[in-house]
């Protein structure tokens, strides 16, 4: 087992001293950076990408060689469970995810496929031990999935919504076949999770992306109890550490009191909401990650390092915080102004964690 060089990261989710903030951003490899545009272009598309551990591999790697991060997150998507479902995923050019098949009837859920992990997945948990291999300790490597509610709105649409509208209306009118769907993806998103666990991914990160498109109520009902059930259902010890859990409700910040009760060890934020009224309501039971409005990287780096100090200031001194943009990375940000983000973390913290 190679040890781990920089463990701020796994430090902070576990609410456990640090010397500086730690710092990685959701969609650090991307279409941001031109080394990524290139790989892209020589493995053909973005599920090439995904599917060949060498190219998932290679593109972690890149904001890693650029940037002084916290944590590798795996180069993989969220949608990688309903095409191992047998939905038929797939990309066009600039319209994003798209499925041959939907879920809208009691016979569609009954024709999915319940994947083999190890099987149908098992090009993620590849692409889990080569970029372990690369690492080689440098930082910890994150693995993530989608929550069972963001998952099923790709599946029910048949790929990205504004409205919802084929989902909400089977969550309000046969919210028994909603439950069916949703429980049937925890179970998977629980094996998935324990399998990139025993590849080597050391923290996890659950994006409900969609989460904040719910009313307060159908919030905990369809999307809350099955993350639930998730954080219950893994195994959260591997090579004599934690495996840090965090739940990313984007649009969730009026609902931080229950998602800190469900168990995970960190929650991550959107940037409408405040760090300090955040960690006033949940206290000791969680930390936090986040949360930069991505927009601000359009900003000069002046105006970008002042933003980070505002949100330094904002949770104050201690432990308990990953720096994070509240949303991924957009794809036309200039790679100097994430440096200038990255590199402020880095210089203004220390000061919040000194005795
Ligand atoms: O954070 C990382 O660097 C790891 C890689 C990662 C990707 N997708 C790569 C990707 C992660 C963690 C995801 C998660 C994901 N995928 C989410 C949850 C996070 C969020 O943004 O809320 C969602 C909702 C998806 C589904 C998805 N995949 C969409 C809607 C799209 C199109 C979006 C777009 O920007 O065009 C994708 C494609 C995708 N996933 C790209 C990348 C780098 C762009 C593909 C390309 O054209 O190269």
């Amino acid at each position: 087992m190679t040890k781990l060089e920089n463990d701020r990261f796994l430090r902070a989710l576990l609410k456990q001293p640090v010397d500086r903030t730690p710092i990685w951003m959701m969609r650090q490899a991307g279409r941001y950076l031109p080394e990524y545009r290139e790989s892209r272009a020589k493995a053909g598309d973005f599920l090439s990408l995904c599917k060949n551990a060498d190219f998932a591999c290679e593109v972690t790697m890149q904001p890693l060689e650029r940037f002084p991060l916290d944590a590798a997150i795996l180069f993989s998507d969220i949608l990688t469970i309903p095409d191992a479902m047998g939905l038929g995923l797939y990309f066009e050019t600039g319209e994003g995810p798209k499925f041959k098949r939907t879920v809208r009837s009691q016979q569609d859920f009954d024709q999915l496929i319940i994947p083999k992990v190890e099987d149908d997945l098992g090009y993620v948990m590849k692409a889990i031990s080569t970029i372990r291999h690369e690492l080689n300790g440098k930082v910890p490597l994150i693995g993530f999935s989608g929550s069972p509610w963001t998952l099923a709105t790709y599946m029910i649409e048949g790929g990205s919504s504004k409205d919802f509208r084929h989902s909400k209306a089977m969550l309000y009118d046969t919210p028994e076949l909603m439950h069916q769907l949703l429980d049937r993806l925890a179970d998977v998103v629980i094996e998935y999770l324990n399998a990139q666990i025993a590849a080597g991914a050391q923290a996890v990160q659950i994006f409900d992306s969609w989460g904040g498109a719910l009313s307060h109520r159908a919030y905990q009902e369809f999307s809350l109890k099955y993350m639930s059930k998730i954080v219950a259902g893994l195994n959260r010890q591997a090579e004599g550490r934690t495996v840090p859990v965090i739940l990313f409700s984007k649009g969730g910040g009026q609902w931080l009191q229950s998602m800190a009760s469900v168990g995970a060890d960190a929650l991550g934020l959107d940037w409408t909401t405040s760090l300090r009224d955040a960690r006033a309501l949940v206290g000791d039971r969680v930390a936090l990650q986040g949360n930069m409005d991505p927009s601000v990287l359009y900003a000069k780096p002046e105006r970008i390092r002042e933003e980070v100090a505002c949100i330094l200031e904002e949770y104050g001194r201690g432990s308990g915080h990953v720096f994070n943009l509240g949303h991924g990375i957009h794809q036309f940000v200039d790679p100097d102004h994430a440096k200038a983000f990255i590199d402020a973390v880095v210089e203004l913290s220390p000061h919040y964690h000194l005795d």
